[in-house]
């Protein structure tokens, strides 16, 4: 059983079904729900292109190293690539987080195609953080109302070390202030905005107490209750919705086998604050 902000799509070959009428359904089934999963695709990396495109037009990768030569568009989350610990792999992702959330106008979505895949492990989880917001007590609500938070490439406080950056992709990023409480751009729903791996502190708190809240809203919206665990199918597209939920990858396969999924992202607009 799906949690209900999940739509499993089977009746969609990205090679025969394409136009207006494929990419109005794709966007709605995405803004209603928030994690789109369109199974037994079997698309080379132009043809996955072509199938993202549907949720709008695709976000240059940020992190030049992880991109095809001859389609720079298009990244991929490859096994091969990751340093190993005591024999574990240090998998891209592996804690709760939303994209590029240090950018003026972060992507609104995320697609990934299973192309290999080890024989056990290497879900991916998604948590719905519309819900997670609406069940918080309303004391936290009047709390966090019209709170900011400052966005980095790599926040002092982050549970992990992400991707390095050659000096010149690091002069790039961006810093951004955005909303603990977002407006969601399509639905307008409210939806708690988090990312620990880069979330530099609360707008006009002091460090003890930004810390305390960033800590308490992010263990309240990653409660298993709020959760989906996607088990990888060869051909899978999963496409999330970044401002309606937040993602993490898991450590747990066989180092030595192979994982390698292709990675799109669709642009974003600036993101608004909800006010209560
Ligand atoms: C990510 O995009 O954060 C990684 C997802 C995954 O490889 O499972």
């Amino acid at each position: 059983m799906s949690p209900d902000f999940v739509s499993r799509i089977t009746d969609i070959d990205f090679k025969v079904d394409k136009g207006d009428t494929v990419s109005l359904f794709l966007q709605k089934n995405l803004s209603d729900f928030g994690v789109v999963v369109i199974p037994g695709q079997n698309l080379n990396p132009q043809e996955f292109i072509e199938a993202i495109e549907n949720f709008g037009s695709i976000m240059p990768q940020q992190i030049k190293k992880f991109t095809l030569t001859e389609l720079p568009l298009v990244g991929y989350n490859s096994s091969n690539d990751l340093p190993r610990k005591n024999g574990r792999l240090q998998v891209r992702g592996e804690n709760y987080h939303t994209d590029h959330s240090n950018t003026l106008a972060p992507p609104k979505a995320t697609a990934l195609h299973a192309v290999q895949l080890p024989s056990s492990g290497g879900d991916t989880q998604f948590v719905d953080v519309r819900r997670a917001y609406e069940e918080l007590p309303d004391s936290i609500k009047h709390e966090i109302n019209g709170l900011f938070s400052m966005h980095v490439h790599q926040s002092s406080s982050s549970p992990r070390d992400l991707t390095k950056l050659t000096p010149n992709e690091l002069a790039q990023i961006p810093n951004q202030l955005q909303p603990l409480v977002i407006k969601h751009p399509t639905s307008g729903r409210p939806a708690l905005y988090l990312n620990t791996g880069r979330m530099e502190g609360i707008d006009g708190l002091n460090k003890d107490l930004s810390n305390t809240l960033i800590q308490y809203l992010y263990t309240h919206a990653t409660q298993t209750r709020y959760e989906y665990r996607h088990k990888w199918g060869i051909g899978d597209v999963v496409v999330w919705d970044n401002q309606a939920v937040m993602h993490q990858a898991n450590a747990d396969y066989d180092p030595n086998e192979y994982r390698y999924l292709l990675r799109l992202m669709v642009s974003g607009v600036r993101l608004e604050p909800y006010i209560l």
